[in-house]
């Protein structure tokens, strides 16, 4: 099938890669001519598992190409995917003015019949409202909408999208879903599931599921902060809890508190299409605030250490908001870092994939010293704070640690180590729940 991605960002370059590894011819198209300028040559901008390896083989046998031009894009396509960025707008709700801005163009350039898809996260009721406007601004067109929402969690991006737990499809015709069938059709065939609702339950599945993981998040980490209050190690508790099938084991590693650039904005944009509705979530609102202050934890074990935190140096292990990605977006390490600079910390960062990315989301960047390896960020900390799981900081050489410090706190925000490994070293230890 010939298929068009707009928007070449996480998902849409993700998605794209993919579905030309699957054998579709793909185009894909964005407005930053910069981004489309490296792809054409086989360059990623993002750091992912795979995309070094898929990106140009797909390219090299032809199913995959880069355009800023939708008129090149548009008209052959029988499928076009819309990946455009819905951040938060006033009050949390979604900001679809990307997506609008994408239909708009794309209604100029449709010929023949094409499935419009939307796979931008976006509120309940935005393929009916995509329909509504289309019908005003391009009447003639032979054209379906459908939301095809996209469940992949970055750093894992190629993996989640080819052994999918599951592919959701809200469609309105048959033509829609015979199209949309055949896209997803090789996974369909190796046996992972493919569920057709209409478009209002896919959207609402979107944000129920990313809504459902955060409060897992949100609860997990109260349930640590109380772990710290009467003696119990979260690493412990979650693990027995998680034996429990129906609660399972994942997402439920205590930590410094969730970050990304989708739980938050998914979250708010839920709790938003709610009031718009006279609709009140309460479990909602509360995950919501009990992340908004999570950072706080992390500040409030460096004070019981160093007390005052002005004129301390700490280091910062970790700007990526999870492992195995560059993202920085939302990220717990920018809040924090943030904290510590207002505090008149020192403070000597860095990240094995994230300081580019991190440099051009913070906007006190020029305050905070960057270093290529932990040894170097920790020279001279009073203490050195753990902020990403990377596997690089999980084997820390603790005694050349030692040697270049001039203090003796380890902040693990991910709980990494053994508390005994660490203070044998003659660090003081803090982790998360324990
Ligand atoms: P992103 O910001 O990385 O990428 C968006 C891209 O769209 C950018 O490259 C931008 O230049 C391009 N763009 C904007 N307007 C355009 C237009 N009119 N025409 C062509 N290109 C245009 O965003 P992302 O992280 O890929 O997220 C995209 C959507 O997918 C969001 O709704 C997000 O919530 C959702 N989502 C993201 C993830 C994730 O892990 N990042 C996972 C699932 C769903
Ligand atoms: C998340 C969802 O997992 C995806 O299914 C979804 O498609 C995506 O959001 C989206 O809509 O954008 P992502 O944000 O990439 O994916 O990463 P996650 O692995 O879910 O992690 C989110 C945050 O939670 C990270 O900061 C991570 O460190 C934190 N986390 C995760 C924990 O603190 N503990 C855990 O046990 C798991």
């Amino acid at each position: 099938m010939k298929i068009t991605m707009i928007g070449t960002g996480y998902v849409g370059l993700v998605t794209g890669v993919c579905f030309a590894e699957l054998g579709h011819m793909v185009t894909c198209l964005d407005i930053n001519e910069e981004k489309i300028a490296v792809l054409k040559k086989g360059v990623s901008p993002i750091y992912e598992a795979g995309m070094d390896e898929l990106l140009p083989k797909n390219i090299e046998v032809g199913r995959l190409s880069f355009t800023t031009s939708y008129a090149e894009a548009i008209p052959e396509a029988d499928l076009v995917f819309i990946c455009v960025q819905t951040p938060s707008g006033e009050y949390g709700k979604a900001n679809l003015s990307y997506v609008y801005a994408a239909v708009r163009e794309c209604a100029r350039h449709l010929d023949g019949y094409t499935v419009l898809i939307n796979k931008s996260t976006a509120p309940v009721g935005t393929v009916h409202a995509i329909k509504k406007f289309l019908k005003e601004v391009a009447p003639e067109k032979d054209c379906d909408v459908a939301s095809n929402p996209e469940f992949l969690a970055e750093g894992v991006a190629i993996k989640d999208f080819l052994e999918p737990d599951r592919v959701i499809v809200g469609v309105e015709s048959s033509r829609a879903e015979t199209a949309l069938k055949e896209a997803y059709f090789p996974l369909i065939e190796k046996g992972y599931p493919f569920l057709v609702t209409i478009p209002q339950s896919a959207e609402l599945m979107k944000y129920a599921s990313n809504s459902f993981l955060a409060m897992k998040l949100s609860f997990i980490n109260e349930v640590a902060d109380f772990c710290e209050l009467v003696g119990a190690d979260i690493k412990e508790v979650a693990y027995g809890m998680g034996l429990d099938k129906r609660i399972g084991t994942k997402y439920l590693q205590a930590s410094i508190g969730f970050g990304g650039s989708c739980f938050g904005k998914d979250v708010r944009a839920l709790i938003h299409r709610g009031e718009e509705e006279g609709y009140e979530f309460r479990m909602v609102k509360a995950l919501i605030a009990v992340n908004n202050v999570r950072y706080l934890t992390t500040i409030n074990k460096l004070k019981k250490h160093l007390g005052n935190l002005k004129g301390k140096t700490i280091a910062v292990l970790g700007l990526a908001y999870k492992a195995g990605t560059d993202d920085t977006r939302d990220s717990q390490s920018l809040r924090i870092i943030f904290e510590l600079l207002d505090h008149g910390a020192d403070v000597r960062a860095t990240d094995p994939k994230a300081i580019d990315h991190f440099k051009t989301l913070f906007p006190r960047a020029d305050e905070v010293n960057f270093f290529e390896k932990p040894q170097e960020a920790a020279q001279g900390a009073d203490a050195l704070l753990i902020l990403t799981e990377w596997d690089e900081y999980k084997n820390l050489d603790l005694t050349a640690l030692k040697n270049v410090m001039t203090g003796t706190v380890i902040v693990d925000g991910r709980n990494l180590y053994d508390r005994k490994n660490i203070e044998a070293a003659g660090f003081m230890y803090e982790g998360i729940g324990r």
